[in-house]
């Protein structure tokens, strides 16, 4: 296996995972596990893989020195696909110096035992000299996204490891954006931010803004899932600045299920008037068994890019349909109101007994931060003409409010 060079002594010797499909809830196509080689006078692992891989990244590590020549270890991350190589790791190489935050520390102590292991705590500013004109600095990044994640700045090169932020859960032969594309590498960075960052982008900005006040360069960021960019470095940070604020398009995501087609009647509508008002319609099924479907961590990425989301169930047992309940719950976890650009939204469905789904829809909607268009609209077994045209109006409405004038 070989080892790819990012710089003169940089390499990326980490393990693509061809075959995963689902990470907790998320659909990917595959995705990479990144690690980092630094040699000259002091050789530097940054970061492992998931358990399991442990050894493509060892093959691909002597594909430039011999593993045991190994100096020190970064390990900027305790979630398993970034630590899950440290055991092993630390099993060939006795007292490593291992680099982590005082948190990594904690947090890889419930992982894994780490009595015998070396850790070397560093905050933000400490760094670490390796000689032949290489330093790393290390910048503490709580809770982006867990509370030990921590940057690693490689000082001359100008390389930024960033570990889980700015990447994208991709699986491919080629490792670089340019190589891969760069639109294509922004697509799944996108989705990767709209499954996973949303809820932090106030941190993010804070974040941003600090490492802007360092004045340092930044020609490379190399995180650790997907492609590292090298194009398109700035663009990738200013795209996490815009999406933290929300920046969206002029599009509405209408997302739904339904027990008999109502409900789909009535989405039909919100579309058309959405159309009519000016916006471009993303319109999502939910996967209910019998159609395709929309997966809930793509119409997520929807509503990233949406200045309006508008939610629909018919009612089951005074509850919303499960698909419905399942991507409510998603959406309250990623708490779409921390944008500093709000999105607005209503629900709608229809309903044979009690009803309830939409009062329902409704609540978590506020829950998420959304900000309510209007009451949401709730009609007994079948639309008629008039809650059809009801239904087109508040498509239109809440399209000609949120467009860009
Ligand atoms: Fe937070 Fe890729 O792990």
């Amino acid at each position: 296996m070989k080892a790819t060079k990012l710089a003169e002594g940089v390499y990326w010797v980490g393990a693509i995972d061809w075959n995963l499909r689902d990470y907790h809830g998320y659909t990917l196509p595959g995705t990479t596990y990144n690690a980092y080689l630094i040699t000259g006078e002091k050789n530097v692992l940054i970061d492992t893989t998931y358990p399991g891989f442990e050894n493509q990244m060892l093959e691909r590590i002597k594909d430039v020195i011999d593993p045991l020549k190994i100096d020190y270890v970064v390990a900027n991350h305790v979630e398993m696909d970034h630590s899950g190589g440290l055991p092993k790791i630390t099993k060939m190489l006795p007292g490593v110096p291992i680099y982590c935050t005082q948190l990594g520390v904690e947090g890889f102590g419930r992982h894994y035992d780490t009595k015998d292991w070396n850790f070397h705590v560093v905050k933000t500013g400490d760094t670490l000299p390796l000689g032949g004109g290489k330093t790393l600095v290390f910048v503490e990044a709580p809770m982006l996204h867990w509370p030990d994640s921590m940057f690693t700045y490689l000082a001359e090169d100008e390389i930024l490891f960033p570990n889980d932020a700015f990447g994208q859960h991709i699986a491919s032969s080629e490792r670089f954006d340019d190589e891969f594309g760069v639109d294509e590498a922004m697509k799944h960075a996108q989705k990767f931010f709209a499954n996973l960052i949303i809820p932090l982008a106030p941190k993010v900005l804070k974040k941003l803004a600090e490492v802007t006040d360092l004045k340092i360069g930044i020609k490379m960021v190399a995180p650790s899932h997907g492609v590292i960019w090298r194009k398109n470095a700035g663009g990738i940070i200013q795209a996490y600045a815009d999406w933290s604020h929300g920046v969206s398009k002029d599009k509405v995501t209408i997302v739904y299920d339904t027990m008999h087609g109502s409900t789909t009647k009535m989405a039909q509508a919100i579309a058309e008037g959405v159309m009519e008002g000016g916006c471009q319609v993303k319109f999502c099924l939910l996967k209910d068994g019998r159609y395709e479907g929309v997966h809930r961590s793509d119409v997520v990425t929807d509503v990233l890019d949406s200045k309006a989301v508008i939610v629909g169930s018919s009612t089951l047992q005074d509850e919303y349909l499960p698909t419905v309940a399942g991507f409510m719950s998603y959406l309250r976890g990623l708490k779409p109101g921390r944008l500093t650009q709000k999105k607005k939204g209503f629900a709608f469905g229809s309903h044979g007994g009690h009803g309830g789904a939409v009062k329902l829809i409704d609540a978590d909607l506020k829950t998420a931060g959304i900000e309510i268009f209007r009451d949401p609209i709730e009609v007994y077994y079948r639309p008629d003409e008039s809650e059809i045209k009801l239904c087109h109006d508040a498509g239109k409405a809440i399209a000609e409010a949120v467009k860009t004038k």
